[in-house]
């Protein structure tokens, strides 16, 4: 099988082409192709002819998102609709990686995680881009792959955010005796190569359409902090904060914990706890 990765030394993305060694795989960075620009798009999926795009691109600053608005229209929905329009065209299948972020713009009570069929209601500006892009792959590329994660932790760290939680909390602990961390907005930290893994093996069949995919749990980020520094063995004091004390630009949710229904549902939820992802992070990091 021919992989096409878009995004590929972003987080998410260098971890895939890693994994997906086994296939002939096509790593096209942004200096290699714009999403935002169908020509380039045309051009480099025409050259290559793969049998599967994977599209990991997107703007993933949130708190920029906000007031750079139609930046983040033109990568995360217009840049969908142009790979989607163009996989449709040569006929290659799509994965489309998105975020819990498309939930969340009213509070989730009972607080239960997010499944696939609910209706996605985001509460910020990315959400709202991404949610607009997963509507352009669904009604433009039949043979689909929408996949929801959360929380992202991989070893290359975000090249849009600049790294990702379990760094900037290490880059604190070691900084500071003190640490302050939001505890009322609950997510599904995932490791990238996890998800990585689990996309492989969904690639492979023809269960089209959306997935969450996530390690498994919810916790606070207040909550992730702190085992961070445990499993590191740093006494450190967390100080917990509402969203209220911290707040961001963007509006944040304070659940979007997403269900694996639609991998359980078809036998295929094996992903492991987010402490055991962490664990695995760490080590591999040699920061134990
Ligand atoms: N990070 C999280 O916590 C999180 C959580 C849930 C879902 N997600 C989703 O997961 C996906 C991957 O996230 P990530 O953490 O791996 O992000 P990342 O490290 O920032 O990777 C994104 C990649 O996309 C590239 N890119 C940006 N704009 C592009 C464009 N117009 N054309 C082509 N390439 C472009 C970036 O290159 P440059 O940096 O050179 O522009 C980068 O290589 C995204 O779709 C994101 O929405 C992320």
């Amino acid at each position: 099988m021919k992989v096409l990765v878009i995004g590929s030394n972003g987080q998410l993305g260098s971890d895939l082409c890693q994994l997906l060694g086994d296939q002939v795989v096509i790593p096209l960075t942004h200096q290699d192709i714009d999403i935002t620009s169908i020509v380039t798009v045309k051009e480099a999926l025409s050259r290559h002819r793969p049998d599967i795009v994977i599209n990991t691109a997107a703007y993933v600053r949130v708190d920029d998102c906000e007031s750079n608005q139609d930046k983040a229209f033109t990568v995360n929905a217009l840049g969908a609709r142009n790979v989607a329009a163009v996989s449709q065209e040569l006929e290659c299948r799509l994965v489309h990686i998105s975020t819990d972020f498309v939930f969340g713009g009213q509070p989730n009570t009972p607080a239960t995680p997010y499944t696939e069929f609910d209706r996605p209601d985001p509460p910020n500006i990315y959400g709202k881009t991404k949610l607009a892009g997963e509507d352009f792959v669904r009604h433009l590329c039949w043979r689909h792959f929408i996949v929801r994660s959360s929380a992202l932790f991989g070893h290359t760290g975000s090249k849009g955010k600049g790294g990702n939680f379990v760094e900037t909390i290490l880059n604190l602990a070691y900084h500071n005796e003190q640490l302050q961390v939001v505890n009322d907005q609950i997510i599904s930290p995932t490791y990238t190569k996890d998800l990585a893994q689990k996309i492989a093996q969904l690639m492979k069949t023809e269960y089209y359409g959306i997935f969450h995919i996530t390690n498994k749990g919810a916790c606070s980020w207040y909550d992730f902090a702190e085992e961070i520094l445990r499993q590191t063995g740093q006494a450190k004091e967390i100080v917990s904060l509402s969203s209220e004390q911290y707040p961001q630009k963007a509006k944040r949710a304070n659940y979007t914990a997403l269900d694996n229904y639609h991998l359980r549902l078809l036998g295929m939820d094996d992903m492991r706890p987010w402490q055991e992802a962490l664990a695995d992070y760490i080590k591999t990091k040699k920061y134990i």
